[in-house]
């Protein structure tokens, strides 16, 4: 691989560092042409929304020709963009527009597999066993007397065995569905192509690439059994041979000299899973990637030993490689927040109060679509709209329901389509009709307010975003913290008031405080900020 030169120019705004990035999740964000699924005019079209929410970039989840068997993370076609969300000229628009806007914008790029609709697939499939074509993907002879078993034990992330047989008897590797075989880097053509993907991107002007799957891609040789059941691994966190092998920190480097060859730090964050904070802060080293997700934080309960912990750990951890700590609360992977710290009203207190911290805490956070007007997971989507492969081979654990369409106005079909236009593709719930962007943008006591402030405070504020944080003292089961000159953050995570001694002045709270001299009552499951004096 040649060896690139970094550009003066590419010389440190560091934005990635304590940027706010806003996850879109194309299909459900908006649609433009009324086919009932989001797309890249619907992104476009809504980037004033984005502006005025106040967040510094946008994410987007892919949109490149698929036969969407995993809802676009099986890509047919890296350079292009799949009808049913526009055309390249749409998202070359898009791109001219987010920066128009202000904003910075991120794509996601999936290089642990393909889709096997993927011409490179397609031709290994024709070409049979034995056959250079199939060298570019992880083909192997069965085991059993006639190679009627998996050449391993290693399962599918989504359940079931990660190898599937093809018609001349042989099995190919694939750690998520079986339509997403799983690429062979060991092979110089997949480093290069994937080379030259990432430059087609970047020449058109995006900001940078989410890695999925960044601990994936090298496997351990041999391919060792793993001996044991192989669910749940990605969130287990375990040390196993097909994830957080050293040999992906090679490609991570490969990819920095690219990303540092353009001007205006174009950044990759990963989609890494890794054993332990210190595994994870590998990905972000100083010649590899610039963020990974913090999934220990999204993970963590709601309890304020636990959290104080993941927080600690994190900012311990990221500094050991001078990378900023990233903070996510929800994704279109897993169950919406408001949900998971117990749903209804006391989930959405918990969520509001779960805002400001993460928007309080040093370094780079994500907001997921939706999370911003307080969204809860739909659990009672009905059955004929599931189409997540993940819940049709795991019941319990399917993903439709944190990916259910935006709701932008108050009445039904709730704007996420123009008039006229056919059903959304998951249907919206009819009380979210109350939750719509519409019912929120002037209410003052609304998630989507708080969102708006607290952002903007983000950046008014010189102590928050990068930098340190200093612990303070607080009663048990609180959190409390100051950033740079005298801002404090505090957390009640407790079902009971607390008391605490705060000076200054009182920015934002989740729910209402009661101030009175220097001591404040904060109530149940909230936060507040202040500015010192
Ligand atoms: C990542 C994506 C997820 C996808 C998987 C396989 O974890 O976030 O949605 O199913 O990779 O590409």
């Amino acid at each position: 691989m040649t060896e690139l030169a970094v550009r003066p120019s590419a010389v440190a705004t560091r934005w990635w560092r304590d940027a706010v990035i806003y996850q879109v999740y194309v299909r459900s964000f908006a649609d433009g042409n009324g086919d009932g699924i989001g797309d890249l005019p619907g992104v476009r079209g809504r980037l004033p929304y984005l502006a005025d929410l106040g967040v510094d970039a946008i994410w987007l989840t892919p949109f490149y020709p698929s036969p969407m068997a995993d809802f676009g993370y099986d890509v047919a076609d890296y350079r292009n963009v799949d009808p049913i969300f526009g055309s390249l000229d749409d998202a070359k628009a898009l791109i001219d527009d987010v920066h128009r806007h202000g904003l910075r914008i991120i794509v996601d790029v999936v290089p642990n597999h393909t889709s096997d609709r993927h011409p490179w697939f397609e031709a290994a499939l024709r070409a049979g066993p034995g056959s250079p074509e199939r060298e570019r993907y992880i083909f192997r002879e069965g085991k059993g007397a006639a190679g009627e078993l998996p050449p391993n034990d290693w399962e599918s992330i989504f359940g079931g065995p990660a190898w599937t047989r093809v018609e001349d008897g042989q099995w190919y590797l694939h750690l998520f569905a079986p339509e997403q075989p799983d690429l062979n880097w060991e092979h110089p053509q997949v480093h290069e192509e994937f080379a030259d993907v990432l430059r087609f991107w970047l020449d058109l002007g995006v900001d940078g690439f989410r890695i999925d799957v960044a601990h994936g891609m090298v496997k351990a040789p041999g391919l060792p059994d793993v001996g044991r059941s192989g669910q749940a691994r990605m969130i287990g966190m375990e040390v196993v041979p097909f994830f957080d092998q050293d040999g992906v920190h090679e490609i991570h480097r490969a990819w920095r000299r690219i990303l540092d060859s353009y001007e205006g730090e174009r950044i990759g964050v990963a989609e890494a899973w890794a054993p332990s904070p210190e595994r994870l802060a590998n990905y972000v080293r100083p010649d590899e990637l610039h963020q990974a997700f913090n999934f220990h934080f999204l993970t963590a309960p709601w309890d304020a030993e636990a959290f104080r912990e993941v927080i600690d750990e994190s900012v311990r951890t990221s500094a050991l490689v001078d990378a900023p700590p990233t903070w996510v609360l929800s994704n279109h992977d897993v169950k919406r927040h408001v949900t998971r710290y117990g749903g209804g009203d006391l989930g959405l207190r918990r969520a509001r109060a779960a805002a400001l911290l993460t928007l309080a805490l040093p370094g780079s956070a994500y907001v997921y679509q939706g999370e911003e007007l307080g969204l809860p997971e739909v659990l009672d989507l009905p059955e004929q709209y599931l189409q997540d492969p993940q819940r049709l081979r795991d019941p319990d654990s399917g993903r439709d329901g944190c990916r259910v369409p935006l709701p932008w106005t108050q009445d039904k079909p709730f704007g996420f389509a123009p008039p006229g236009a056919e059903s959304a593709w998951l249907p919206i719930p009819e009380s979210w009709g109350r939750l719509s962007v519409e019912a929120q943008r002037d209410d003052p006591e609304s998630m989507l307010t708080l969102y708006r402030r607290a952002l903007r405070l983000r950046r008014e504020l010189p102590g928050l975003g990068d930098g340190p944080l200093v612990w303070l003292d607080s009663p048990e089961g609180s959190l409390a913290f100051s950033r740079g000159e005298g801002f404090v953050c505090a957390v009640n995570l407790r079902d009971r008031p607390v008391e605490l001694t705060v000076a200054g002045e009182l920015l934002l709270a989740s729910a209402p405080a009661r101030v009175s001299g220097g001591r404040v009552v904060l109530a149940p499951d909230s936060a507040a900020w202040w500015r010192g004096r």
